[in-house]
């Protein structure tokens, strides 16, 4: 999977995207949207649009057969491979293949483009076909078992949804300049079109977000991963786009739609909805250019995380603690009464209850939410990169003496010989551990604790040795809660036992 990481397949592989999508939009737009609209004004469809979706068309699929062969070129380099070979003996080629066939088969369409109905049937899915088959060369692609095929159903859908809606936009926008402003027929097939268009455009919006939701499950996997990795990063902006198509789509839908009926304002209204649709199509590429750029990144889960807040939530204190459980429910309880006391006086337009109602709200929901809300820190959820052995744990030993028994003492509970001079009271690294991540204690060692308190080992202590410390005191704090006293200077006298020692942070090692 060398070849995800290489970044100059981006732009070939996100214009190989746009072209095939522009083709299938097309399609879909003239037999699904544009036929039917002038079927009920009865009129024939203008020539002046056929010729541009034409001229699109020819467009398209030029660009889609050169980044074809851009896109083959470049995956061969990236496996030092001659073109041939990639082609006829990998999946990505024989995917290939199939779709520069395909394109070739579209390409015969375009003449009768619009011409009659029945034409409909065959080019409509030849041009979905095309678009979906891209799913093989993808993420998904690689995936096998129950799971590869859920997602590679989720891909399929959502490259035909973003197909036919994101694909339509640029036909609809010269399907509305050819009804309002030009030779088209006016009033009665842009409003026919503009409703289909949006009820296509509901069906493929719910679609895109569904199968959107579950690619990000599989890909991202985790909030950290989301809010963690640039891969993350990269999806969240995509979603944010969608949003901002949506917006547009919706002024379109809801504002703009009704009023085209009256007709003293059509040429007015028929240009703020060319123009929205040109700008949703707009950040319809750019979605299409993030696309490009997550094929080639490595996905979220793969990755180590970087925390971007100050604070994680976590149920461990609230498990922990019966008081803090009751705590926790009944806060949020009244929180939920506040919630229905102020809803009741909104409704009733009573502002005193209304007052009361937002600060039961506000003043046990924050304590709640104050509850699970624990310090965090960069690595709260990086895991050790390295095994969690008796060899590892020893050499974490002989770290920890030479490094930290000054202050936290050679049992670890705070009361080495300089603790007495600490400012803050040096912690007992035997009693609650483990209300901190494996990450947390990496960042707690890596960068000190408050301001210098605690000094920062990055540079005295190595990446590696510092996780082989926190694999010592992870063992050493479990030992110390269940009654063990271990030999932490002789591995062979503990092997056997660190698979029971650290069960969590054994298990959190092993995945
Ligand atoms: C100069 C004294 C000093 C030295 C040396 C020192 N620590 Fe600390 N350490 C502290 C103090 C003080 C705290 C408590 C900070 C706080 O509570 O804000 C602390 C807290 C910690 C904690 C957080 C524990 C918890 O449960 O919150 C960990 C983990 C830790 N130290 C590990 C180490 C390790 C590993 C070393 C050796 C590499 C080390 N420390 C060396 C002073 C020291």
């Amino acid at each position: 999977m060398a070849w995800f990481l290489s970044s100059d397949l981006i732009a070939v592989r996100a214009a190989n995207f746009a072209a095939t999508i522009s083709i299938s939009g097309i399609f879909a737009f003239v037999y699904v949207v544009a036929r039917p609209a002038y079927r009920t004004a009865n009129l024939p469809l203008p020539t002046s649009l056929l010729r541009a979706l034409r001229f699109l068309s020819w467009a398209s699929l030029a660009l889609a057969l050169l980044t074809s062969f851009a896109w083959s070129i470049g995956i061969s380099r990236a496996l030092g491979g001659a073109v041939g070979v990639v082609l006829l003996k990998t999946q990505f080629g024989h995917v290939m293949l199939m779709r520069v066939g395909m394109i070739l088969c579209v390409a015969t369409g375009i003449g009768g483009l619009g011409r009659r109905s029945a034409l409909g049937y065959f080019y409509v899915p030849l041009t979905g076909a095309l678009i979906a088959a891209a799913a093989w060369q993808g993420h998904a692609g690689a995936d096998i078992g129950w799971g590869g095929a859920i997602h590679l159903a989720a891909d399929i859908s959502h490259l035909l949804a973003a197909g036919i809606w994101l694909g339509g936009l640029l036909p609809l926008a010269l399907f509305l300049v050819t009804a309002l402003h030009g030779d088209g027929g006016g009033v009665l097939p842009a409003r026919v079109g503009v409703s289909r268009f949006s009820m296509l455009g509901l069906v493929c919006i719910s679609t895109l977000f569904l199968s959107g939701l579950i690619n990000t499950w599989f890909l991202s996997g985790t909030l950290p991963a989301l809010v963690g990795t640039p891969y993350g990063w990269l999806l969240l902006a995509k979603l944010a786009i969608f949003c901002a198509i949506l917006g547009f789509a919706a002024l379109n839908r809801y504002r703009l739609m009704p009023r085209i009926l009256l007709d003293s304002d059509t040429a007015f209204v028929g240009r703020g909805m060319v123009r929205n649709t040109l700008i949703e199509a707009a950040l319809g590429l750019l979605v299409i250019a993030i696309v490009g750029v997550l094929g080639t990144l490595v996905p979220g889960l793969h990755q180590e995380p970087i925390w971007p807040f100050a604070e994680r939530f976590t149920l461990d204190s609230v498990q922990a603690d019966p008081s803090l459980r009751y705590d926790a429910i009944g806060s949020s309880l009244s929180a939920l009464v506040g919630l229905f006391v102020f809803g009741f006086a909104l409704y009733r337009g009573r502002v005193f209850l209304a007052v009361i109602g937002a600060i039961l709200v506000f003043g046990f929901g924050w304590h709640a939410v104050d509850l699970v809300l624990v310090p965090a820190t960069p690595n709260s959820y990086a895991v050790s990169p390295q095994p969690f052995t008796a060899v590892a744990i020893a050499n974490g030993h002989a770290l920890y003496l030479q490094n930290c028994v000054s202050c936290h003492g050679p049992d670890g509970h705070g009361d080495g010989p300089l603790a007495a001079r600490s400012p803050i009271p040096v912690a007992d690294l035997t009693a609650h551990l483990f209300m901190h991540t494996e990450g947390d204690l990496y960042s707690f060692v890596t960068d000190g604790i408050d301001g210098g308190v605690m000094p920062s080992f990055a540079a005295t202590i190595s990446d590696g040795d510092r996780w082989d410390l926190i694999a010592f005191l992870e063992a050493r704090a479990d030992a110390s809660q269940s009654g063990l006293v271990l030999d932490w200077d002789a591995p062979q006298s503990f092997a056997d036992r660190v698979s029971v020692l650290a069960p969590r942070s054994a298990m959190e090692h092993r995945h």
